[in-house]
Protein backbone atom coordinates (compact mmCIF):
# COMPACT_ATOMS: atom_id res chain seq x y z
CA UNK A 1 0.00 0.00 0.00
CA UNK A 2 1.13 3.48 -0.71
CA UNK A 3 0.63 6.21 1.36
CA UNK A 4 1.38 9.95 1.50
CA UNK A 5 1.48 12.43 4.45
CA UNK A 6 1.65 15.96 5.30
CA UNK A 7 2.67 17.37 8.34
CA UNK A 8 3.69 20.95 9.32
CA UNK A 9 6.64 22.66 10.91
CA UNK A 10 6.36 24.09 14.14
CA UNK A 11 7.94 26.96 16.19
CA UNK A 12 8.16 26.56 19.78
CA UNK A 13 7.21 29.16 22.29
CA UNK A 14 8.59 27.20 24.81
CA UNK A 15 11.78 25.26 23.81
CA UNK A 16 12.62 21.50 23.79
CA UNK A 17 16.55 22.00 24.72
CA UNK A 18 18.12 19.15 26.32
CA UNK A 19 17.29 15.49 26.89
CA UNK A 20 16.69 13.57 30.22
CA UNK A 21 17.72 10.80 27.68
CA UNK A 22 19.10 10.92 24.87
CA UNK A 23 18.10 7.44 23.07
CA UNK A 24 14.48 7.78 23.81
CA UNK A 25 14.36 11.85 23.15
CA UNK A 26 12.69 11.83 26.73
CA UNK A 27 12.97 16.26 26.74
CA UNK A 28 14.15 17.66 30.49
CA UNK A 29 10.98 20.05 30.74
CA UNK A 30 7.83 20.51 28.86
CA UNK A 31 7.47 22.01 25.62
CA UNK A 32 4.73 24.34 23.58
CA UNK A 33 4.20 25.59 19.97
CA UNK A 34 2.27 26.22 17.04
CA UNK A 35 1.95 24.03 14.10
CA UNK A 36 2.80 26.11 10.99
CA UNK A 37 0.84 26.57 7.87
CA UNK A 38 3.19 27.34 5.30
CA UNK A 39 5.94 25.26 6.41
CA UNK A 40 5.76 21.56 5.87
CA UNK A 41 6.82 18.24 4.45
CA UNK A 42 5.16 15.76 2.18
CA UNK A 43 5.87 12.12 2.40
CA UNK A 44 5.22 9.01 0.54
CA UNK A 45 6.01 5.53 1.21
CA UNK A 46 5.38 1.88 -0.09
CA UNK A 47 6.52 -1.25 1.29
CA UNK A 48 7.64 -2.99 -1.63
CA UNK A 49 8.21 -7.03 -1.61
CA UNK A 50 10.84 -6.59 -5.04
CA UNK A 51 13.02 -3.92 -2.48
CA UNK A 52 16.21 -5.38 -1.30
CA UNK A 53 17.43 -2.33 0.86
CA UNK A 54 15.19 0.41 1.86
CA UNK A 55 15.47 3.43 -1.18
CA UNK A 56 15.02 7.13 -0.02
CA UNK A 57 14.96 10.32 -2.17
CA UNK A 58 14.56 13.96 -1.21
CA UNK A 59 13.53 15.90 -3.83
CA UNK A 60 14.55 18.96 -5.08
CA UNK A 61 17.83 18.01 -3.47
CA UNK A 62 21.09 16.80 -5.21
CA UNK A 63 23.26 14.88 -1.91
CA UNK A 64 21.60 13.29 1.32
CA UNK A 65 24.14 12.86 4.00
CA UNK A 66 24.47 9.09 5.09
CA UNK A 67 23.90 10.21 8.85
CA UNK A 68 20.08 11.23 7.09
CA UNK A 69 19.87 8.43 5.98
CA UNK A 70 20.79 6.19 8.14
CA UNK A 71 18.12 7.98 10.89
CA UNK A 72 15.22 7.75 8.29
CA UNK A 73 16.25 3.61 7.95
CA UNK A 74 16.29 3.53 11.43
CA UNK A 75 13.05 4.77 11.70
CA UNK A 76 11.52 2.26 8.81
CA UNK A 77 12.82 -0.49 10.73
CA UNK A 78 11.41 0.20 13.76
CA UNK A 79 8.34 0.84 12.07
CA UNK A 80 8.17 -2.52 10.74
CA UNK A 81 8.84 -4.12 13.57
CA UNK A 82 5.84 -2.34 14.91
CA UNK A 83 3.81 -4.42 12.23
CA UNK A 84 5.59 -7.62 12.14
CA UNK A 85 6.43 -6.91 8.42
CA UNK A 86 10.19 -7.65 6.66
CA UNK A 87 9.49 -5.84 3.61
CA UNK A 88 11.93 -2.36 2.33
CA UNK A 89 10.54 0.77 1.48
CA UNK A 90 10.74 3.25 -0.84
CA UNK A 91 10.19 6.65 0.72
CA UNK A 92 10.22 10.43 -1.62
CA UNK A 93 10.40 13.14 0.79
CA UNK A 94 10.27 17.15 0.13
CA UNK A 95 9.92 20.36 2.19
CA UNK A 96 9.00 23.48 0.67
CA UNK A 97 11.20 25.47 2.78
CA UNK A 98 15.45 24.98 3.25
CA UNK A 99 16.74 22.41 6.04
CA UNK A 100 18.35 23.02 9.29
CA UNK A 101 18.33 26.63 9.33
CA UNK A 102 16.34 26.53 12.32
CA UNK A 103 13.11 26.17 11.07
CA UNK A 104 12.13 22.18 12.24
CA UNK A 105 12.46 20.23 9.25
CA UNK A 106 12.96 17.12 11.16
CA UNK A 107 9.97 17.97 12.69
CA UNK A 108 7.58 17.97 10.04
CA UNK A 109 9.98 15.24 7.85
CA UNK A 110 9.14 12.56 10.73
CA UNK A 111 6.03 13.64 11.64
CA UNK A 112 4.74 12.78 7.74
CA UNK A 113 7.22 10.12 7.62
CA UNK A 114 5.77 8.55 10.64
CA UNK A 115 1.98 8.61 9.73
CA UNK A 116 3.16 7.82 5.97
CA UNK A 117 4.71 4.53 6.68
CA UNK A 118 2.59 3.15 9.69
CA UNK A 119 -0.40 3.92 7.01
CA UNK A 120 1.58 1.97 4.47
CA UNK A 121 1.78 -1.14 6.77
CA UNK A 122 -1.86 -1.08 7.88
CA UNK A 123 -1.42 0.21 11.44
CA UNK A 124 -3.60 2.20 12.56
CA UNK A 125 -2.15 4.10 15.30
CA UNK A 126 -4.11 6.61 17.27
CA UNK A 127 -2.54 10.22 17.93
CA UNK A 128 -1.17 9.79 20.64
CA UNK A 129 0.72 6.94 19.56
CA UNK A 130 1.72 8.77 16.53
CA UNK A 131 3.11 10.97 18.88
CA UNK A 132 5.08 8.58 21.27
CA UNK A 133 6.55 6.92 17.77
CA UNK A 134 7.45 10.31 15.60
CA UNK A 135 9.45 11.72 19.09
CA UNK A 136 11.49 8.72 19.06
CA UNK A 137 13.11 9.99 15.35
CA UNK A 138 12.96 13.86 16.29
CA UNK A 139 11.91 15.31 19.42
CA UNK A 140 10.10 17.98 17.70
CA UNK A 141 8.45 15.80 15.23
CA UNK A 142 6.28 14.86 18.03
CA UNK A 143 4.29 18.10 18.26
CA UNK A 144 3.66 18.20 14.18
CA UNK A 145 0.97 15.19 14.99
CA UNK A 146 -1.66 16.82 17.18
CA UNK A 147 -3.20 20.17 15.76
CA UNK A 148 -3.24 23.82 16.48
CA UNK A 149 -1.39 24.63 19.33
CA UNK A 150 0.62 21.98 20.93
CA UNK A 151 2.46 21.03 24.18
CA UNK A 152 4.75 18.26 24.65
CA UNK A 153 3.88 16.61 28.10
CA UNK A 154 8.14 15.82 28.76
CA UNK A 155 6.95 12.39 31.13
CA UNK A 156 8.86 9.98 32.59
CA UNK A 157 9.92 7.27 30.83
CA UNK A 158 9.49 6.43 26.66
CA UNK A 159 5.97 5.43 27.06
CA UNK A 160 4.27 8.64 28.47
CA UNK A 161 6.37 11.64 26.44
CA UNK A 162 3.72 12.73 23.94
CA UNK A 163 2.18 15.71 22.65
CA UNK A 164 -1.39 16.71 23.27
CA UNK A 165 -3.68 19.78 21.14
CA UNK A 166 -4.13 22.83 23.88
CA UNK A 167 -6.47 24.72 21.55
CA UNK A 168 -7.55 23.73 17.63
CA UNK A 169 -5.80 26.26 15.08
CA UNK A 170 -8.91 28.32 14.60
CA UNK A 171 -8.76 29.46 18.58
CA UNK A 172 -6.18 32.04 17.88
CA UNK A 173 -5.38 34.31 15.33
CA UNK A 174 -1.95 35.23 15.30
CA UNK A 175 1.04 34.72 12.80
CA UNK A 176 4.29 33.44 12.54
CA UNK A 177 6.01 35.37 10.01
CA UNK A 178 9.05 34.03 9.39
CA UNK A 179 12.44 35.67 7.90
CA UNK A 180 14.82 33.35 6.54
CA UNK A 181 18.49 35.16 6.54
CA UNK A 182 20.40 32.52 5.12
CA UNK A 183 19.79 28.74 3.67
CA UNK A 184 23.06 27.56 4.56
CA UNK A 185 22.81 24.17 6.64
CA UNK A 186 24.09 25.22 10.14
CA UNK A 187 27.06 23.41 11.15
CA UNK A 188 26.13 22.12 14.42
CA UNK A 189 23.00 19.75 14.67
CA UNK A 190 20.65 20.54 17.27
CA UNK A 191 20.91 16.92 18.91
CA UNK A 192 24.43 17.86 19.19
CA UNK A 193 23.40 21.20 20.65
CA UNK A 194 20.68 19.27 23.13
CA UNK A 195 23.76 17.03 24.81
CA UNK A 196 25.54 20.32 25.27
CA UNK A 197 22.88 22.55 26.98
CA UNK A 198 24.02 20.92 30.19
CA UNK A 199 27.59 21.77 30.21
CA UNK A 200 26.33 26.03 30.82
CA UNK A 201 26.41 27.12 34.18
CA UNK A 202 22.74 28.61 33.81
CA UNK A 203 21.25 25.54 32.71
CA UNK A 204 20.02 24.25 36.02
CA UNK A 205 18.70 27.79 36.77
CA UNK A 206 16.97 27.78 33.07
CA UNK A 207 15.27 24.61 33.71
CA UNK A 208 14.48 25.62 38.04
CA UNK A 209 11.97 28.14 36.33
CA UNK A 210 10.07 26.39 33.57
CA UNK A 211 7.48 25.40 35.51
CA UNK A 212 6.53 28.68 36.25
CA UNK A 213 7.32 29.82 32.94
CA UNK A 214 5.01 27.49 31.32
CA UNK A 215 1.87 28.18 33.63
CA UNK A 216 1.88 31.81 32.66
CA UNK A 217 2.54 30.72 29.00
CA UNK A 218 -0.56 28.79 28.82
CA UNK A 219 -2.71 30.92 31.17
CA UNK A 220 -1.80 33.68 28.62
CA UNK A 221 -2.69 31.79 25.66
CA UNK A 222 -6.14 30.64 27.70
CA UNK A 223 -6.80 34.52 27.94
CA UNK A 224 -5.34 35.38 24.33
CA UNK A 225 -3.26 38.21 26.40
CA UNK A 226 -1.35 39.01 23.48
CA UNK A 227 1.07 41.39 24.73
CA UNK A 228 1.69 38.65 27.95
CA UNK A 229 2.16 35.97 25.49
CA UNK A 230 4.61 38.08 23.22
CA UNK A 231 6.82 39.09 26.71
CA UNK A 232 7.25 35.63 27.58
CA UNK A 233 8.07 34.01 24.52
CA UNK A 234 10.73 36.46 23.55
CA UNK A 235 12.52 35.67 26.81
CA UNK A 236 12.59 32.08 26.49
CA UNK A 237 13.89 32.19 23.18
CA UNK A 238 16.82 34.88 24.39
CA UNK A 239 17.27 32.31 27.78
CA UNK A 240 17.36 29.00 25.46
CA UNK A 241 19.93 30.76 23.01
CA UNK A 242 21.69 31.97 26.57
CA UNK A 243 22.18 28.47 27.39
CA UNK A 244 23.66 28.07 23.99
CA UNK A 245 26.02 30.67 23.91
CA UNK A 246 27.54 29.39 27.23
CA UNK A 247 27.41 25.43 26.52
CA UNK A 248 31.38 24.03 26.39
CA UNK A 249 31.54 24.65 23.81
CA UNK A 250 29.58 27.76 23.02
CA UNK A 251 27.24 27.71 20.14
CA UNK A 252 26.12 30.82 17.81
CA UNK A 253 23.32 30.50 16.06
CA UNK A 254 22.74 33.48 15.14
CA UNK A 255 24.05 36.05 11.94
CA UNK A 256 24.41 39.82 11.91
CA UNK A 257 20.58 39.72 9.94
CA UNK A 258 19.33 38.09 12.66
CA UNK A 259 20.13 40.65 15.23
CA UNK A 260 19.22 42.99 12.99
CA UNK A 261 15.82 41.68 12.65
CA UNK A 262 15.32 41.69 16.76
CA UNK A 263 16.52 45.17 16.58
CA UNK A 264 13.87 46.38 14.56
CA UNK A 265 11.19 44.25 16.34
CA UNK A 266 11.83 46.34 19.64
CA UNK A 267 11.90 49.58 17.64
CA UNK A 268 8.40 48.62 15.50
CA UNK A 269 6.98 47.95 19.55
CA UNK A 270 8.52 51.07 21.29
CA UNK A 271 6.93 53.35 17.93
CA UNK A 272 3.76 51.63 18.30
CA UNK A 273 4.00 50.76 14.86
CA UNK A 274 3.59 46.83 15.23
CA UNK A 275 3.37 44.89 18.25
CA UNK A 276 5.39 41.67 17.25
CA UNK A 277 8.46 39.70 19.28
CA UNK A 278 10.88 37.29 18.10
CA UNK A 279 11.55 33.52 18.65
CA UNK A 280 14.71 31.73 16.97
CA UNK A 281 15.31 27.87 17.23
CA UNK A 282 18.96 26.42 16.79
CA UNK A 283 19.82 28.66 13.69
CA UNK A 284 19.46 31.74 12.28
CA UNK A 285 16.18 32.37 11.17
CA UNK A 286 14.01 34.67 13.07
CA UNK A 287 9.88 33.52 13.88
CA UNK A 288 8.54 37.07 14.13
CA UNK A 289 5.29 36.96 16.42
CA UNK A 290 2.43 38.64 16.00
CA UNK A 291 -1.30 39.13 15.28
CA UNK A 292 -3.22 37.71 12.62
CA UNK A 293 -4.02 40.95 11.46
CA UNK A 294 -0.47 42.35 11.36
CA UNK A 295 1.22 39.33 9.45
CA UNK A 296 1.61 41.21 6.00
CA UNK A 297 2.65 44.45 7.41
CA UNK A 298 5.17 42.18 9.39
CA UNK A 299 6.07 40.84 6.06
CA UNK A 300 6.89 44.32 4.02
CA UNK A 301 8.38 45.50 7.23
CA UNK A 302 10.97 42.50 7.21
CA UNK A 303 11.24 42.59 3.35
CA UNK A 304 12.96 46.28 3.81
CA UNK A 305 15.76 45.27 6.41
CA UNK A 306 18.69 44.00 4.47
CA UNK A 307 20.21 40.28 4.32
CA UNK A 308 16.72 38.65 4.37
CA UNK A 309 16.24 36.18 1.87
CA UNK A 310 12.92 35.07 2.04
CA UNK A 311 9.83 36.02 4.15
CA UNK A 312 6.78 33.52 4.63
CA UNK A 313 3.88 33.96 6.83
CA UNK A 314 2.59 30.94 8.36
CA UNK A 315 -1.34 30.75 10.31
CA UNK A 316 -2.03 28.03 13.13
CA UNK A 317 -2.80 24.34 11.76
CA UNK A 318 -3.71 21.07 11.87
CA UNK A 319 -1.35 18.64 12.68
CA UNK A 320 -0.20 15.66 10.08
CA UNK A 321 -2.65 14.43 7.60
CA UNK A 322 -2.84 12.10 4.94
CA UNK A 323 -3.23 13.36 1.65
CA UNK A 324 -4.48 12.20 -2.03
CA UNK A 325 -1.56 13.13 -4.31
CA UNK A 326 1.50 10.39 -4.12
CA UNK A 327 5.13 11.99 -4.77
CA UNK A 328 5.45 8.77 -6.88
C1 LIG B 1 15.82 24.18 19.04
O1 LIG B 1 13.86 17.93 17.43
O2 LIG B 1 15.78 18.91 16.12
O3 LIG B 1 13.98 23.54 17.67
O4 LIG B 1 15.29 15.33 19.02
O5 LIG B 1 17.69 15.58 18.48
O6 LIG B 1 15.98 15.54 16.63
P1 LIG B 1 16.29 15.92 18.07
O7 LIG B 1 16.21 17.50 18.14
P2 LIG B 1 15.22 18.50 17.42
O8 LIG B 1 15.30 19.75 18.45
C2 LIG B 1 15.24 21.09 18.07
C3 LIG B 1 14.80 21.92 19.25
C4 LIG B 1 14.54 23.38 18.97
C5 LIG B 1 13.57 23.94 20.01
C6 LIG B 1 12.16 23.43 19.88
O9 LIG B 1 11.63 23.35 18.77
O10 LIG B 1 11.56 23.14 20.92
Amino acid sequence: MKKTAKAPANIAFIKYWAKADAATRVPKNNSISMNLSDMYSICTVEFDASLKKNEVHFLDEETIKSQELARISDALDKIRNIAGSVLFAKVVTKNNFPKATGIASSASGFAALTLAATKALGLNLTEKELSLLARTFSGTACRSIPDGFVEWQKGTYENDSYALSLHPPEYWDIADVVAVVTSKMKKVSSTDGHALAPTSPFYELRLAGMDAKIANLKKHMRDKNFTSFGRIVEDEALNMHAICITSTPPLLYWQPETIRIMKNIALWRESGELESYFTIDAGSTVHVICRGTDAQKAKSYLEKIEGIEKVVINRPVKGAQLVTEHLF
